[in-house]
């Protein structure tokens, strides 16, 4: 075999009055060709601790991915029982199952998690470590200044920006848009109090109204299920260019207005049934209906304001939890649960995962630093990075020393 492997090799090489000569110029030592070693990177996966959160960062599919691509990963027993996703389905994905959520933070590199860390997980955060999570940090001071006090690198899924878009955040807009009208359908029962109209109607009865206020990512998918559903729908949006395309692609059934204070007064005696979807970014949400409106509206009627984690775009709203989803003003049942994907854990993990994974992959490979460097999306979603602030909104929040996410990446060398 060896002689036969030299005789090809001389078929390539010219033959010149010197002797022969090497088909191609001499090469540097082999070693320096080589690409450079790839470490298995530990990353390691937390149960969810927040009160009612039963997403998990990373799927049995999403394990598979990250342990092909020759990683080692680590699953905290029970972290996925809330999405009815069992221990053995990670094992047979090829990860490792840990006793506790200390021992995931202590020997993992890449911590992956779904909501912000809490107090009690602060503790476990330590140097060099890095984290990729929901974090809202221009919401938390205190949490802030514990992560920049870690020495952690924190990549924010709130952050990343990928041309203009939040790809990690419009999973849970697709989630909440569609819940909206499933919760809207179940509070305007007669039972719940609401006005005991079905979306649909049937043959020969009128069917329910439904009023969308912005035609965004939740504003679209909730209209959508309200037209699937055969009730008369309409939306309302500010930006003409979304109008535009939302009038190439809606149903029929779907009108689409643009919104203004009036427009919106003259809906509400209509309306059976209003979703608050409007978002002004980086701001609070503008209100669009007053207090003095709701006297506009039929009783019974139901106000779903989607737009209650950035303060509500109906003024009387204020932040519910799935426990107690609602409470009633004039008559009117508002409904303003600021983590509504929470109750429907399985489709959340499953669609926060897809959106995900690929970045958890990247990360996994280059490191926080190269990461930095060489991918923008994973460079917008830096916001602590060895103890240096690297989001500017989270800076000028807290008025804030600022550093260039490069500038800090130089620094971990
Ligand atoms: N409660 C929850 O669990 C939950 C979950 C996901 C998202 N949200 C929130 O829902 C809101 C909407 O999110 P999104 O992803 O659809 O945002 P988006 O940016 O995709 O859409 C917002 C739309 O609002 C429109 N708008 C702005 N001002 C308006 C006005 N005066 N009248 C009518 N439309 C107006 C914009 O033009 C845009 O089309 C955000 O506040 C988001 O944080 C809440």
């Amino acid at each position: 075999m060896g002689s036969q492997r030299s005789d090809v090799m001389l078929l390539g090489r010219k033959v010149t009055p010197q002797g022969l000569r090497p088909a191609h110029p001499p090469q540097r030592k082999p070693s320096a060709r080589k690409p450079p070693e790839v470490q298995p990177v530990k990353i390691g996966v937390v149960r969810e601790i927040k009160v009612h959160e039963n997403r998990v960062a990373l799927t049995p599919a999403g394990a598979e991915r990250l342990v092909s691509a020759g990683n080692e990963v680590w699953v905290e027993t029970q972290a996925g029982v809330g999405s009815l996703l069992s221990d053995e389905l990670y094992v047979k994905a090829g990860a490792k199952i840990a006793p506790s959520a200390a021992d995931v933070w202590k020997q993992c590199d890449l911590i992956l998690k779904v909501k912000e860390p809490l107090k009690q997980e602060w503790q476990h955060i330590r140097k060099g470590q890095t984290l990729f999570t929901y974090f809202h940090l221009a919401a938390d001071l205190e949490l802030t200044k514990a992560m920049m006090a870690s020495g952690a690198h924190c990549f924010a899924y709130e952050t990343l920006e990928v041309g203009r878009t939040l790809p990690l955040l419009t999973p849970m807009s697709e989630v909440a848009g569609r819940m909206a009208i499933q919760a809207g359908a179940q509070w305007l029962e007669r039972s719940r109090g609401g006005s005991g109209i079905l979306l649909g109607g049937v043959p020969g009865v009128d069917r329910a109204h439904v009023l969308v206020l912005g035609g965004g990512v939740v504003g679209t998918n909730a209209a959508r299920m309200a037209c699937g559903l055969g009730a008369d729908v309409t939306m309302m949006d500010v930006n003409l260019d979304r109008l535009r395309y939302l009038d190439e692609v809606m149903p029929k059934n779907c009108r689409l207005l643009y919104s203004t204070p009036m427009a919106i007064r003259d809906m509400l005696p209509w309306a059976d049934l209003v979703v608050g979807a409007v978002l002004i970014p980086g701001a609070v949400a503008p209100k669009l209906i007053r207090r003095e409106d709701l006297k506009l509206m039929k009783q019974g009627s139901v106000i779903v304001d989607v737009a209650i984690d950035q303060g509500g775009c109906i003024e009387t709203a204020k932040p519910t939890s799935h426990a107690e989803p609602t409470y009633v003003i004039d008559g009117v049942i508002h409904y303003c649960v600021a983590n509504m994907p929470g109750a429907v854990p399985r489709t959340s993990t499953f669609a926060l995962n897809n959106a995900t994974l690929p970045y958890a992959v990247e990360l996994a490979k280059l490191g926080a630093a190269r990461a930095m460097r060489e991918n923008a999306a994973l460079r917008s979603a830096a916001n602590v990075i060895g103890g240096a602030l690297t989001c500017k909104g989270v800076a000028e929040s807290f008025k804030l020393a600022y550093t260039d996410p490069i500038e800090a990446a130089g620094k971990l060398g």
